[in-house]
């Protein structure tokens, strides 16, 4: 991040805080497109990050949504609701009711479970609305139904009068870091998709692909993104199945924009350990893959400094925990009270996946950056009402 970046955040915002760099996001949107196969379409899984969600409505054909809190978050940033896909292991009845009869238009509804199926078969004849489902296949967890499930469905999906099946959904996890996996996924989808054909003569329109592809968080983890995705590409187009296909993305779209600003407020050392306690920590910071805070993630401290001469510091949030270490012996040249680190690739999960109601701290600032111009999208938000009895009898 620039320096006169950083400057203005700092001028104007209090740490710790998020920011959120729209042109990087949509430069990234641009690179997946470039280096993956034309065949793919881009689904946004909004649980990655959901403050960027309006600002990408043109950019990727579909949002995958998977609660109640999330649809809303897409109704109030005005997404078109034909791109929304409702998933999730459990939807809502109410809510989803409320979707069928107010929103027609929304695009694709997936099936997790045979009572899944019920409600949204009930639903569809009740108020004589046509849903287009895709069947979501598991990956052996409690997401998705088995492969018979989805062959009993189809060899009777005529019962189903005002369900339009119109695909396959798949996803088996996060951080996919090799395409030998990958390959396997799409080789069995391939299959099944081929068995329903020969089956049950049903031509699936479309595959939705949770990819799970990796982001490289840690300094020293070199990766070949650009022939990573081609790759992959080759074995989306070496595919017998030629309908459309969709990858559903979180952190590989959303951790790139990212950046998580936390000041140095005390130093000490401790029997002959250097410890810098900043105003962030853990609760608002999680890398997947970091192990016991030995890695380094890719940060910046400023003021940026070239003196060569570096102490080793434990950089330790301010939670109450002997656990929030956010890196252990990060080499810091002349470390100060008022430092400050950005911590990149904070643009996916961080804000969610931290322990955030802990210790009643306030949830940070988060801003975006578009054009140059920085925007405060959320304050400050004080966890304490949180966290206390209201004297609900
Ligand atoms: C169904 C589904 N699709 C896509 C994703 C996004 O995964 P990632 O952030 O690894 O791209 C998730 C994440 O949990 C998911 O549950």
């Amino acid at each position: 991040m620039k320096q006169e970046v950083i400057e203005n955040i700092l001028k104007n915002y209090e740490t710790p805080i998020y920011v959120f760099d729209i042109d990087k996001l949509k430069q990234r949107i641009r690179f997946l497109r470039e280096n993956l196969t034309k065949r793919l379409e881009l689904c946004y899984a909004i649980k990655a990050n959901t403050f960027i969600v309006g600002e990408i409505n043109d950019d990727v054909e579909r949002f995958e949504v998977c609660s109640p809190g999330e649809y809303s978050i897409c109704e109030e940033a005005n997404i078109t609701p034909e791109k929304i896909v409702i998933s999730g292991v459990y939807k809502t009845p109410s809510v989803i009711e409320h979707m069928v009869t107010t929103n027609k238009e929304i695009g694709r509804y997936t099936v997790e479970s045979l009572e899944q199926l019920n409600l949204l078969d009930e639903l569809s004849k009740k108020h004589n609305v046509t849903l287009k489902v895709l069947l979501r296949l598991t990956s052996g967890n409690q997401f998705g139904i088995n492969e018979e499930d989805i062959e009993k469905i189809i060899s009777n999906k005529e019962t189903y009068m005002n369900l339009n099946f119109v695909g396959i959904q798949y996803f088996s996890g996060t951080q996919k870091r090799t395409n030998k996996r990958l390959q396997k996924e799409i080789d069995y989808l391939d299959e099944f998709i081929e068995i329903l054909e020969q089956k049950y003569n049903y031509v699936a329109e479309e595959l939705e692909f949770g990819t799970g592809f990796p982001v490289h968080y840690f300094q020293g983890e070199e990766f070949d993104e650009i022939g990573f995705l081609k790759e992959f590409s080759n074995g989306i187009d070496n595919m017998k199945y030629k309908g459309k296909i969709v990858i559903e993305l979180g952190r590989s779209i959303a951790a790139s924009c990212g950046y998580y600003l936390t000041k140095v407020v005390d130093k000490k050392t401790n029997k002959g350990q250097n410890y810098a306690i900043l105003d962030g920590g853990i609760h608002h910071l999680v890398y997947y893959g970091q192990t016991m805070a030995m890695k380094f993630p890719h940060l910046e401290i400023y003021p940026s400094r070239e003196n060569a001469n570096t102490e080793d510091w434990n950089l330790m949030g301010s939670l109450c925990t002997i656990n929030d270490i956010i890196i252990k012996q990060y080499p810091v040249s002349n470390l100060q009270i008022g430092d400050v680190f950005v911590f990149k690739n904070t643009g996916a999960y961080c804000m969610t996946e931290g322990i955030s109601l802990f210790l009643s701290r306030e949830l940070p600032q988060v801003a975006i950056l578009k054009n140059g111009k920085l925007e405060l999208v959320r304050d400050t938000f004080k966890t304490y009402v949180l966290n206390k009895s209201n004297g609900i009898n």
